[in-house]
């Protein structure tokens, strides 16, 4: 066989999903298997978007404009500005998913061999993503102990070199459940101003958190208007309604040169998919309160998780405020070995229904870069009813009495 490039060999491998040949072993030996490793929501796409998609009648699914199907982007437009957001037309490029939105800023914001800030613990993904595109992640250290927050701002400069470009975080953070208040956004875009820096900032989860901390890059006001040069939102509908498989996010900026130049690698794709936008413009339509009622969900989830894991002794973790995700430090030496041994050779018997049951987690280190960061913790992802998150966290304390017995 011909041999493949370096750079795919290369590739990072997604932290999320390397362990899953184990939980298919797993499965095929009778055990069920709660996937509280990925973000991905059992909550039911709402009924109203299906029915775009049945009701939505057309002769061909024919392309649609590399920016975007001219009726998703004018009702986004209108939807900003119903919520005082500036946000016209064209400040606004439809993407396959958040990620292709991130993949894309990145590749418009650094060059190959430039670097890129990111806090970290940090979406696992961008590392595929600045991999791709030859950037270097250049990891900010925050702490659960300190709730993940960000540094202080004066700490921050000795990260910078001629080959910083900008800086990339999720809000509210994926794996952290940290939200930054305005506060610390609008001083982290001072701080790029001043150092000619863009901002990437990943809202995948905007509304996931209570109502007075949901912060958008675009509520951040009261500073120069020439800040808009340096802001780049990317955003998704993928968490909010359930449409993960929709794969429509997007990318929006003020700076009409990071559009203008973000469209010509939309132009190489063609464009994102037709049904996916016939979806993404039917949740225009969703009311406020299904956000509202959606975040209160999640939050509860992370509640009744928290509450089960102040129950297992020796262990650390951060209460998350948004997104959906907990980091929890374990009082084991590798977490990677310890969610094999979940899957691998333990389970536990159900009492109500007598099936053999197990948790698949995603170990943490693949959500750092600096090296022996992470090593002895996990992410779990609250995607599943709260009665079923409290007999994941109850697995997961019994799995951790028997692996430190095992050693
Ligand atoms: C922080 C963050 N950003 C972006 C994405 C990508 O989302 P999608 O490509 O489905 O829109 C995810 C998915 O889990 C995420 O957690």
């Amino acid at each position: 066989m011909p041999s493949l490039s370096d750079r795919v060999k290369n590739m990072p491998a997604s932290a999320i999903r390397k362990l899953y040949g184990f939980a298919e072993v797993a499965k095929n030996k009778g055990i069920k298997v709660y996937h509280i490793n990925i973000g991905q929501p059992d909550i039911k796409t709402p009924e109203i978007l299906i029915d775009a998609v049945k009701k939505h009648s057309t002769e061909i699914i024919s392309y649609t404009p590399s920016q975007g199907s001219n009726s998703y982007l004018k009702k986004l437009s209108n939807f900003y500005k119903k919520h005082f957001f500036d946000v016209n037309v064209e400040d606004i490029i439809v993407t396959v998913g958040g990620s292709e939105a991130i993949l894309f800023s990145i590749m418009a914001i650094a060059d190959p061999g430039d670097d890129i800030l990111v806090p970290e613990p940090y979406y696992t993904n961008y590392n595929g993503f600045s991999y791709m595109a030859g950037v270097n992640i250049i990891p900010i250290p925050t702490y659960l102990e300190k709730g993940f927050k960000l540094p202080k701002i004066s700490e921050l400069k000795k990260y910078i070199t001629s080959k910083t470009k900008g800086i990339l975080f999720s809000n509210p953070g994926n794996p952290t459940g940290t939200v930054y208040s305005l506060k610390e956004i609008s001083d982290l875009c001072r701080f790029c101003k001043l150092n000619n820096l863009f901002i990437i900032s990943d809202e995948a989860y905007c509304e996931i958190t209570q109502q007075d901390k949901i912060i958008s890059l675009l509520n951040v006001k009261g500073l120069d208007e020439d800040i808009n040069e340096n802001l780049i939102v990317v955003d998704s509908v993928s968490k909010r309604y359930s449409l993960c498989g929709a794969r429509i996010g997007r990318v929006v900026s003020k700076n009409k040169q990071v559009i203008k130049e973000i469209l010509k690698f939309a132009q190489a794709r063609l464009c994102a998919p037709y049904y996916g936008q016939v979806l993404a413009e039917a949740t225009i339509k969703i009311p406020k309160k299904y956000l509202v009622e959606l975040a209160k969900e999640y939050q509860k989830r992370i509640d009744v998780c928290c509450e089960e894991l102040e129950k297992i002794p020796n262990i650390k973790f951060h209460h998350s405020e948004g997104a959906f995700y907990i980091i929890v430090k374990l009082p084991i030496k590798s977490a990677e070995n310890f969610a094999k041994f979940l899957l691998n050779d333990f389970y536990d018997i159900n009492p109500k229904t007598n099936e053999k049951e197990t948790i698949m987690v995603a170990p943490a280190q693949g959500f750092y870069k600096t090296k022996n960061r992470g090593i002895d913790e996990i992410r779990i992802a609250c995607v599943l009813k709260q009665n079923i998150m409290r007999r994941t966290i109850e697995i997961l304390k019994k799995a951790l009495e028997k692996y430190n017995e095992s050693l």
